[in-house]
């Protein structure tokens, strides 16, 4: 087994600062334990890979070092979707995605493609047309040549028709379906084969993890598709879930699959909870990504996981669901949460089990000034436990609308109402009965009432 070094060893200097709103002087420090887990040689191990999703443009610093030493699957978050490609007729930009391409051969990773044929994400140019069905054909079939033909030999699995299903198991009325009819599905996969003989072709849909209506539809057409000999590899399961709803029938579900002679993938795992998060969700959260990391694992024929995002500030599920989030492996500094020892132990890591929280800690909270509309706070952590901690994080939601506009000796977060403040390079150590104290100014109107209460947690 290769070596990979693990990223958090090194210094987290020179961060990249990402997220809705990052501010603060300080660097996040690193916290993972050295002896922490390597997901792509556990995973390795067990003949499967564990992905990630990324943004090309964040492919520098730690963000980089984890991705490439943490995972041996890499998925384009966007920069293969058709509107990131050829964003006027006949003008493709590939910038995006021949940096993934390249990081990931860089970094011994597999890539998977996401995605060529697609209701969502399309050019403007090809949505505002107006095309005879022949046209539309021709068109969808010379975006699949052109792009998986530049990425010939380099991939290794790609989403070729993603998300072709309502939630009912009917087809979704997409461009693509009200124009062709379901022929458009196997014309694609007929397509990307001759682009690319040796990628594994798969469909990708959400909320077919289970047993249920809508799988039943993607059951079906597979079915179909390999009675009539259509060149179909593999289904991909997103996995966008919800905390503590990991459906029961997942490895079912993926066995029921696997015995039509298909690979199985979970392909956009994130598993999203109610901010703040707490030390018993994150608990949930643990169990929820080794349940179907387990489900992977039992399955044969499922190839991998990829994590939609790793990092909790490189997820789209704050921006779409209000007051949501943390649902990715690894915190918005870089530390790796409950989750990703979930993970490991589910890919049979037996080193000792996640150092999870090690202390207890308070917090005081205090508006030192305040002025028209801003205002200055403080705010004191103490470690109430009986040994040192080596690093805190401190959470509160805001009841009045009240914004944080830049910190000091932390690295304050704010989405919505939700704050995250964590702990600078510098001040996360804090002997028992000792604390330490960070600051920011905010602004407020009509009112500045304190939060009524603060989550505290310490490693
Ligand atoms: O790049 C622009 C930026 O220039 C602009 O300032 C900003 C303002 O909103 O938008 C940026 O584009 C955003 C893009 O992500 C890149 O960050 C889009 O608004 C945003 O809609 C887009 O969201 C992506 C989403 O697909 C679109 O449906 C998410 O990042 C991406 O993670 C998500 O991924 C999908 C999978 O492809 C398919 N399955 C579901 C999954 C989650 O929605």
């Amino acid at each position: 087994m290769r070596l990979h070094p693990h990223a958090l060893r090194r210094t987290a200097l020179g961060l990249a600062a990402t997220g809705a709103l990052l501010i603060g002087l300080a660097t996040p420090s690193a916290l993972a334990q050295a002896a922490d887990p390597v997901l792509r040689d556990l995973a390795e191990a067990k003949g499967k890979y564990y992905g990630t999703a990324v943004t090309a443009s964040k492919l520098t610093g730690t963000y980089a070092d984890i991705a490439g030493s943490q995972f041996n699957s890499i998925t384009p978050g966007n920069e293969m979707k058709w509107e990131s490609v050829e964003p006027s007729r006949g003008t493709y930009n590939w910038s995006g995605a021949d940096r993934i391409v390249d990081f990931a051969e860089a970094h011994d990773m597999e890539v998977r493609g996401h995605t060529l044929v697609w209701h969502s994400q399309l050019p403007g140019w090809l949505t505002n047309g107006s095309w005879t069905a022949d046209q539309l054909r021709t068109l969808m079939t010379d975006h699949i040549t052109a792009e998986a033909g530049r990425y010939k030999g380099r991939i290794s699995h790609w989403d070729v028709v993603n998300e072709p299903f309502n939630e009912d198991g009917t087809f979704r009325q997409s461009l693509f379906h009200s124009k062709l009819g379901p022929s458009y599905i196997a014309d694609a996969l007929r397509a990307a084969r001759a682009a690319d003989p040796d990628a594994k072709l798969y469909l990708n849909d959400y909320n077919t993890d289970g047993l249920g209506a809508k799988s039943d539809g993607m059951y079906n057409l597979v079915k179909s598709l390999k009675a009539q000999g259509v060149p179909i590899d593999g289904v991909g399961f997103q996995g966008h879930l919800i905390l503590g709803q990991v459906p029961s029938t997942m490895k079912a579900n993926l066995q029921r699959f696997a015995d039509l002679g298909v690979d199985v993938a979970v392909t956009e795992l994130d598993i999203r909870m109610t901010l703040p998060a707490t030390d018993a969700k994150l608990a949930q959260q643990k169990a929820d990504y080794r349940a179907v990391t387990d489900a992977c694992v039992a399955v044969s024929r499922c190839k991998g996981v990829t994590a939609w995002g790793f990092t909790d500030s490189d997820s789209w599920i704050p921006d779409v669901f209000e007051g949501q989030g943390a649902a990715t492996p690894y915190d918005e500094n870089y530390r790796p949460k409950p989750a990703y020892y979930g993970i490991a132990e589910s890919l049979g890591w037996t080193g000792g089990g996640d150092p999870g929280p090690t202390g207890s800690c308070t917090v005081g909270y205090t508006v030192t000034s305040q002025w028209n509309t801003g205002f200055t706070a403080n705010v004191t952590v103490k470690n109430t436990g009986s040994s040192p901690v080596g690093g805190w994080q401190v959470a509160w939601t805001y009841p009045s609308g009240q914004r944080v506009t830049s910190a000091w000796n932390a690295t304050v977060t704010q989405s919505g109402a939700q704050v995250t403040a964590a702990n600078a390079a510098y001040n996360g150590t804090i002997g028992a009965g000792g604390s330490v104290s960070f600051g920011f100014n905010g602004t407020w109107s009509g009112a500045n009432t304190a939060p009524a209460t603060f989550t505290c947690t310490t490693r």
